[in-house]
């Protein structure tokens, strides 16, 4: 048989055919990914990265919860309007501890990946509870339960377990402390801590 014949045998038969694309895709795919889990540059924290406190990363959960990252990526790329306007690019270091990371492409509102203290804890309270208080032209929703809405903290310690079971560096002491940190706060609370922490490890 002839190379012909076996490439019109392959072209013909769409199980075998989907077979080779599969092949072909994944070994392109693993020459992409692969050598960017071993990279130092992508996997090594950036000086002064913490991990999340527990009541960040109850906020976090919240902020995924509420889809805001539907509207907002969480990742500066490396071009001049963007860093004039919201800081320096993001870079891989920061996100090592992300699981997963909320970068997005999505931007119906800003890039948040560098909100971190650019407003007010008051601020950020007023914009969840009527974003039009402080941005008139504003078209994002509020958030007003959260503010009424008390953390249990049932699963905050799991949460940090399972980070640390990722290679995230919680002690013992966070882990045996996190339901005692959120205790008597606010989603509204986890929500901000979060929202100030973002984007603040890259000096
Ligand atoms: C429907 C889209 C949409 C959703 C969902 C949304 N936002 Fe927004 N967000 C916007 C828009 C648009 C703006 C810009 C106007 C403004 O500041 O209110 C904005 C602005 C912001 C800002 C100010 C950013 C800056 O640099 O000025 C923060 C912080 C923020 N959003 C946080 C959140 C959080 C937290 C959530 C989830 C609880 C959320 N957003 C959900 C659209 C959205």
């Amino acid at each position: 048989m002839s190379n012909k014949n076996h490439h019109e045998k392959i072209e013909k038969n769409v199980g075998l055919l989907g077979i080779f694309v599969i092949i072909a895709i994944s070994f392109g795919t693993m020459v992409q990914i692969t050598p960017l889990m071993y990279m130092e540059e992508t996997t090594t924290p950036v000086d002064g990265l913490t991990p999340y406190t527990a009541l960040q990363m109850e906020g976090r959960d919240i902020y995924i919860r509420e889809g805001c990252n539907n509207c907002h990526s969480q990742m500066i790329r490396p071009f001049r309007s963007e860093v004039e306007r919201y800081g320096h690019y993001s870079v891989a270091g920061e996100h090592v501890w992300e699981h997963p990371h909320l970068w997005g492409s999505k931007r119906t509102g800003p890039d948040l990946a560098r909100v971190g203290g650019r407003y007010s804890d008051d601020w950020h309270y007023a914009h969840m509870m009527d974003p039009r208080s402080v941005v008139p032209q504003s078209n994002m929703p509020a958030y007003p339960w959260l503010a009424e809405r008390k953390l249990d903290g049932k699963y905050t310690a799991r949460k940090l377990e399972i980070f640390r079971s990722l290679g995230v560096p919680y002690t013992d002491e966070d882990i045996a402390g996190a339901a005692e940190a959120v205790r008597g706060k606010t989603e509204m609370d986890a929500l901000i801590a979060y929202l100030q922490s973002l984007g603040t490890a890259l000096k």
